[in-house]
């Protein structure tokens, strides 16, 4: 009998594509130099990171971090709640809330663990929360713990939302509206004017999780409420240090009182150790060149910009994506399995996205630009896509 875990079969997909030799995920990555990674001894140009600024290689924030392990040691043992609360925590919160334009932040030791935590708390049993189809998984996990109700809205679209609000507003205590800042998979922004009037519009709250638009958008790298003008309208976001910044680790911030809440009642924040302190020193760091050197955002743009155009050239349908995140449309599974591993062969490190991140048929390889690609490496990156688009069928979306 074929054994079963969770009911699922054994034998399952991921066998059946290692067998034919395409399983593209945990490759291992034996070094790293940001921009480009060593894999089975072969060097690869990195286009599947989050690490949208490249500062994982900077000589000032790896100096930071290494002098914070040699002040307060490889970690913290403990919740913040008890043993594990270092000044630097604190400091870095009052940094954060300031940047994004708040009044007050809480650190959590990753961004899943922020929506986990501030998700499941803001709202209660007799309120609700609204969110957009194609929110992070982290999202959809918090709605199970949420006591309240929760309803979706088809993804970016307004009428939905406002049907959704309208419906259901007067039936509950609270409602917030909870939406990415920037959509991870295909690196399209949030209508957060339009999200924003309708909440004022029906008394709802809003969330914007901002994991890939801060570092990115905004004045020097602010994030998505102050690239809208909005960060004073908007009740809470939330951050990842994973992408950006650099490093591992995630924070939420709004009003006082409300970050005072969470900090007494989030789970995910109470019952976990507190972010190491090299974590805490590399945000930091991160934030001191945001602040001082504008150019390091300029280069991810001008990177960005010359992708677009070139995968524009090369006939590539990239979602119109306006952010270091361009995705291209491949459609069937199977291909993008193969075309991943093409792009290895050619040393070009990209990642597919299939079901359930994308509905089916409707797979992607997610790409995605650093302000430290060098432009040789990203005119490399588009003649192997040239070789791609050669040897391979691809089928077009309608655009
Ligand atoms: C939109 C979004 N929110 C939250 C997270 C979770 O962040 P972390 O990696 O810090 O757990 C991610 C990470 O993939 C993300 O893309």
């Amino acid at each position: 009998m074929t054994p079963k875990y969770c009911s699922k079969p054994v034998i399952t997909k991921t066998d059946q594509l290692k067998r034919a030799g395409l399983y593209p995920f945990f490759r291992a990555i034996q070094s790293s130099q940001a921009s480009s990674v060593t894999v089975n001894g072969q060097q690869q140009i990195m286009i599947g990171s989050n690490n949208y600024l490249g500062m994982t290689h900077h000589p000032y924030v790896q100096e930071a971090a290494i002098k914070a392990i040699e002040r307060y040691g490889t970690g913290c043992t403990g919740s913040r709640v008890l043993n594990g609360n270092l000044e630097i925590h604190q400091e870095l919160e009052e940094r954060l809330a300031r940047f994004v334009g708040h009044q007050s932040a809480l650190l959590f030791s990753t961004g899943m663990q922020v929506n986990l935590g501030a998700l499941s708390v803001i709202t209660g049993p007799r309120d609700c929360m609204i969110f957009d189809s194609e929110n992070h998984a982290s999202i959809l996990d918090a709605a199970r713990l949420n006591l309240g109700a929760t309803f979706k809205y088809r993804h970016n679209n307004m009428e939905s939302l406002e049907q959704v609000l309208s419906d259901n507003v007067g039936r509950f205590n609270h409602c917030l509206i909870v939406a990415d800042g920037v959509f991870s998979m295909t690196g399209d922004v949030v209508n957060l004017p339009e999200i924003n009037r309708l909440a004022k519009k029906y008394g709802a709250m809003i969330y914007i999780d901002d994991a890939h638009g801060l570092g990115v958008l905004g004045e020097s790298g602010k994030g998505t409420l102050n690239h809208f003008g909005l960060a004073d309208q908007i009740d809470f976001t939330m951050g990842t240090f994973s992408k950006s910044f650099a490093s591992i680790g995630g924070f939420v911030s709004g009003s006082e009182d409300a970050i005072n809440y969470i900090r007494h009642s989030a789970r995910s924040f109470i019952f976990s150790a507190a972010p190491p302190p090299t974590a805490v020193a590399t945000v930091s760091a991160v934030l001191d060149l945001l602040m001082s050197d504008p150019s390091i955002i300029q280069s991810l743009w001008d990177n960005v910009a010359f992708m677009r155009q070139g995968f524009k050239q090369l006939g590539f349908y990239c979602y119109d994506s306006n952010t270091p995140i361009l995705p291209i449309f491949i459609g069937d599974e199977l291909r993008s399995m193969e075309i991943t591993n093409y792009l290895a062969e050619q040393g070009v490190f990209a990642t597919p996205v299939i079901s359930p991140a994308v509905p089916k048929d409707e797979s992607l390889i997610r790409t995605s630009y650093m302000a430290t690609h060098k432009r040789s490496e990203l005119e490399r990156v588009l003649d192997v896509f040239a070789k791609v688009k050669s040897k391979f069928t691809l089928q077009s979306l309608s655009q």
